[in-house]
């Protein structure tokens, strides 16, 4: 079995290897054997590898990254009923995709409907999720009040289903890109929002012109960094800044956002906390994702797709400026070496 490790944190390039097993993992009771066929290079994928001290926590010795994709179900532990052999799923929270083979918890595991494709099926859970828990959060700080919502980083692909919930519901959302190339991008797909490009010395201006007397209610923020005092300031008091993402470079203290006098709510957001909702809101969310993977295909993009074995290339590409869509890591099943190893 092949899967992408490190051993240390730091540039993923540097420290991630491929590495050979002549054994697959095995499924314990409640548990699933996925044969893998496809899973994405999310930016929180690299982040891990980067340095995020609370998942290395949890890794003893090699750890490989990835926590969404599809496949195939090998076999099954000896309490699962419900799930058998052959059957194509999607995997979710699944740490470790970056394998061809993955054990996963039953009560982790998604059919996919025929009329899905491998790729989406592989985009069709962290994102959309992602989107369920923003709107949620999102709704709650808004409580009913008046006031726009600004977005940064609104040509992601988070930030893409944030917009089409936004036309869908009239949610007055500004959108924030950092290029003009990223503004006539989101014009084209969303022709009645409002974008604007940080790129412009007066993007402040901009975005203060474009919330009105109401001001911004809520920042929904993935960039962070030194960006986030600016995004604190443009709030209207008592608004709130939901961060889930650290896109950006540098830092800002604490100290430095006007928290106090303003009456202003920090709040963070994540899916990995997903598995923690209520089982009838997940069933809800689940309907809702496969809703979208197969309605709305386009809007889980696929940028280009890469064997696992060319995991670095992949990273290269998902890191490259103006991209559109999700780089994927796909193992061929023709070229699966796994097949016929001892068990
Ligand atoms: N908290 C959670 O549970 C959760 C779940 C999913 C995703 N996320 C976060 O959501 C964000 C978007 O993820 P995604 O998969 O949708 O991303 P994506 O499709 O890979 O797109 C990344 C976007 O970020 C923009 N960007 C990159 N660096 C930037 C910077 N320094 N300043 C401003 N914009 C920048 C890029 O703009 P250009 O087009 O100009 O290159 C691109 O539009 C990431 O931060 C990710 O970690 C969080």
């Amino acid at each position: 079995m092949r899967s992408v490790v490190h051993t240390r944190q730091g540039e993923p390039a540097q420290v991630l290897t491929l590495r050979e097993e002549p054994e697959r993992p095995r499924p314990g009771a409640g548990q699933v054997l996925v044969r893998m066929r496809v899973r994405p290079v999310h930016p929180g994928d690299l982040a891990g590898v980067e340095g995020l001290p609370e998942l290395w926590e949890q890794q003893s010795d090699a750890r490989t990254p990835g926590v969404e994709g599809m496949g195939v179900i090998e076999s099954v532990g000896p309490d699962v009923h419900t799930l058998g052999p052959g059957q194509r799923v999607a995997v979710f929270p699944a740490p470790g995709t970056w394998a061809e083979y993955v054990v996963v918890a039953a009560d982790r595991i998604v059919g996919v409907p025929d009329e899905v494709s491998d790729e989406t099926a592989a985009l069709m859970l962290v994102n959309p999720l992602t989107l369920r828990m923003l709107y949620r959060a999102l709704d709650s700080a808004l409580r009913g009040r008046q006031g726009s919502v600004l977005q940064t980083a609104a040509g992601s692909s988070v930030g893409r289903l944030v917009s089409t919930v936004a036309v869908r519901h009239d949610l007055p959302l500004i959108n924030l890109v950092r290029s003009a190339s990223g503004a006539r991008k989101m014009r084209t797909l969303y022709p009645t929002l409002p974008v604007i490009a940080t790129c412009d010395d007066d993007w402040r201006d901009q975005v203060r012109r474009g919330a009105g007397r109401a001001g911004i209610r809520v920042v929904l923020d993935c960039v962070g960094g030194a960006m986030t005092r600016d995004l604190a300031e443009l709030l209207a008091d008592g608004g709130t800044l939901l961060s889930y993402g650290q896109l950006g470079s540098g830092t800002t203290p604490l100290e430095r956002l006007p928290l106090i006098q303003r009456s202003l709510t920090v709040r963070g957001v994540s899916v990995l906390q997903w598995m923690s909702r209520p089982p009838k809101e997940r069933a809800r969310d689940i309907a809702f994702a496969l809703d979208l993977a197969r309605n709305t295909p386009d809007l889980l993009e696929v940028a280009a797709s890469y064997d696992l074995a060319d995991f670095r290339a992949a990273i290269e590409h998902a890191r490259r400026p103006a991209r559109t869509g999700t780089v994927l890591l796909t193992t061929a099943q023709s070229a699966d070496p796994g097949q016929g190893v001892a068990r």
